[in-house]
Parts: structure tokens; C-alpha cells; sequence
């Protein structure tokens, strides 16, 4: 076959596809392709524009490294990446909502024990987290693994200012007591600007859009027999909850850093200044299959 035009290109790419290694691997090539020509038949792009759509992409991709993924803030930014949570998250269970698990998640947080202060001595003010793990049925999940991580009072995540700060800090790996119950001592996070200084910066900008994010605190709970959960809990009130730049906030994760009083404080700690409380209790939907992998929740 030859001598194709914007008539018959599509077909002809999609014959080339039959012999696809596997059914999923041909539906997924096919979609790309049906997809693409779709687009450059809606934009009819010039020759200069596409150039600058691979460049774009050529950027994106050198400006990957091992500490920094362009393409998944491009996914982020893009809304692709909630939409692969949402299509994955489908199910009615009463259970906790999912959001995006971000670039600053660390595999090996430092396990503390419940109550610890984990915010490494920054600067900021006082922030108490108390939670709950439950299952979808509302029993308590005891010895479940809870990852925290959020932003210091500038909106810098340690992993940001390693050079200065020497440490990490503001993250923990707990696991939950006999009650599914979780708490720490930190600092209230501030509302920051996602890493805006490569190509995704620069897009945002094109697209006249900001590049912020509401304050939240970040949690990732896993037990056995129930799917992990990756979520946030958002501020209540934050100016940036409605134009998320990476679309992630939803009602049911939005809470309250209610502002308290110098004096005792829900964990029985005395605390000598005012600070905030964040509490909320999280629901993890059944997954048999996580049972069959222990080594997670085996003790560090
Ligand atoms: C975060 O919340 O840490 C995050 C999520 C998506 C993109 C950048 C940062
Ligand atoms: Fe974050």
C-alpha cells in the first residue's frame, strides 16, 4: 500500500498495527493513533508549531533526572493523572478519597513512634495530626503503615532544601496503635508553587494559568487485605482550593487546621504556644490480593 493522504493515513497506520504483540497492546496503539491523527486534524498544525511541539517534549524529557520527572507534572498539569486515579478508583466503597501522590513522596521515611515530633525543628507554627484507619465496614485497622509528608511554612518540602537543612524532615512513617489511631507533632504547611522552572513551568505560563497548590498534608496507608491509600488532607479556606493546578482537591478531602489555645492538647501533650489541629479518619477500601504480600508491613 502507497500513495496515502489525510484521507486514508489513519487506516493504513491501523493495518500496520494488527500483528501487535497482545490485544491490550494493539487496543492501546490503535486508540494512540485514532487519537493523534484526530488532534493534528483539529489543529492542523504548521510545520513550525509541530517542531515546537517536539521540542517541548524533547525539554520535558531532558529535564528529567533522578530527582525531578517533568512528564509527571506534565501529567499532573494536564489532568491525565487524576483521570488515571479516578477511572482506577471507581467503586462505591464508603472509603477515603484518593488524590495525586506528588514528586516529593521518599520510598524510606524514618519510622517513628506515634506522637513524635517530626518537623526536624523548622520553623513554623505547631501543627498536631491525629487520624484514624478504619476499613470500609468501620473497623479499626491496627498495625496499618501511615506515610506523612507536607510542606514547610514556605511551602519547601525537605527533599527541596536537602543542601540547607542537611536532613529530612516533616515526614514519617508510623504505624497505626490497637485503635487504627495515628499522631504526630509537625508544622502548618503553606500553600506552594509546584517546580515551575522547566518546560511545565513554561507551559503553564503560555496557558496563562498559575502554578500553585493549596496547603495540604499528605498521607499513604497500607495494610494487609486493603488497598494503599494515597491522599491528602487539604486546608480549609486555602485561596488556591479552587484552581488546584494539578486538579486534586475534592469536598471530602478538605479539613480544618482548627486553631487552638496554648494548654493541653488532644494527644495530652502541653503545648506552651497556640497551634493547629488537623484530624481526620480514613477508610481503606478491601483488596484480598494486598494480603499476599506481608513483607510491606513487616516491622523496619
Ligand atoms: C505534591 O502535592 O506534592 C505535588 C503533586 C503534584 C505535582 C507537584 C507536587
Ligand atoms: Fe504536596
Amino acid at each position: 500500500m502507497r500513495n496515502f493522504n489525510e484521507f486514508t493515513i489513519t487506516n493504513a497506520v491501523m493495518e500496520r498495527l494488527k500483528d501487535a504483540r497482545d490485544a491490550r497492546m494493539h487496543q492501546i496503539s490503535a486508540a494512540l493513533v485514532r487519537h493523534l491523527h484526530a488532534f493534528v486534524r483539529e489543529v492542523e498544525p504548521t510545520f513550525a508549531e509541530w517542531e515546537a511541539g517536539i521540542d517541548f517534549l524533547t525539554r520535558t524529557g531532558h529535564f528529567c533526572n533522578d530527582k525531578r520527572q517533568e512528564f509527571i507534572l506534565l501529567s499532573d498539569t494536564l489532568g491525565v493523572s487524576m483521570l488515571v486515579d479516578a477511572i482506577n478508583h471507581r467503586s462505591a466503597e464508603a472509603a477515603t478519597e484518593t488524590t495525586v501522590l506528588g514528586p516529593f513522596f521518599v520510598q524510606h521515611a524514618p519510622e517513628c513512634a506515634l506522637g513524635a515530633d517530626i518537623s526536624g525543628g523548622m520553623p513554623g507554627e505547631p501543627l498536631l495530626i491525629t487520624g484514624s484507619v478504619r476499613g470500609s465496614d468501620g473497623q479499626p485497622l491496627a498495625g496499618a503503615v501511615v506515610d506523612i509528608w507536607h510542606s514547610d511554612s514556605d511551602g519547601y518540602y525537605d527533599v527541596q532544601q536537602l543542601d540547607e537543612i542537611g536532613d529530612l524532615a516533616m515526614r514519617g512513617r508510623f504505624r497505626t496503635d490497637e485503635n487504627g489511631g495515628v499522631r504526630c507533632w509537625s508544622i502548618r504547611p503553606a500553600a506552594y508553587p509546584i517546580p515551575h522552572d522547566g518546560p511545565v513551568g513554561r507551559m503553564l505560563e503560555a496557558q496563562g494559568r498559575h502554578p500553585w497548590r493549596p496547603a495540604h498534608v499528605h498521607f499513604m496507608i497500607a495494610a494487609p487485605g486493603h488497598e494503599k491509600l494515597v491522599t491528602h488532607i487539604f486546608a480549609s479556606g486555602d485561596r488556591y482550593l479552587d484552581s488546584d493546578v494539578v486538579f486534586g482537591v475534592k469536598d471530602s478531602l478538605i479539613g480544618a487546621f482548627a486553631e487552638k489555645p496554648a494548654g493541653q492538647a488532644a494527644d495530652g501533650r502541653v503545648i506552651r504556644r497556640p497551634y493547629c489541629h488537623l484530624h481526620h479518619d480514613f477508610r481503606l477500601r478491601p483488596d484480598p490480593a494486598s494480603a499476599a504480600n506481608p513483607a510491606e508491613f513487616a516491622s523496619a
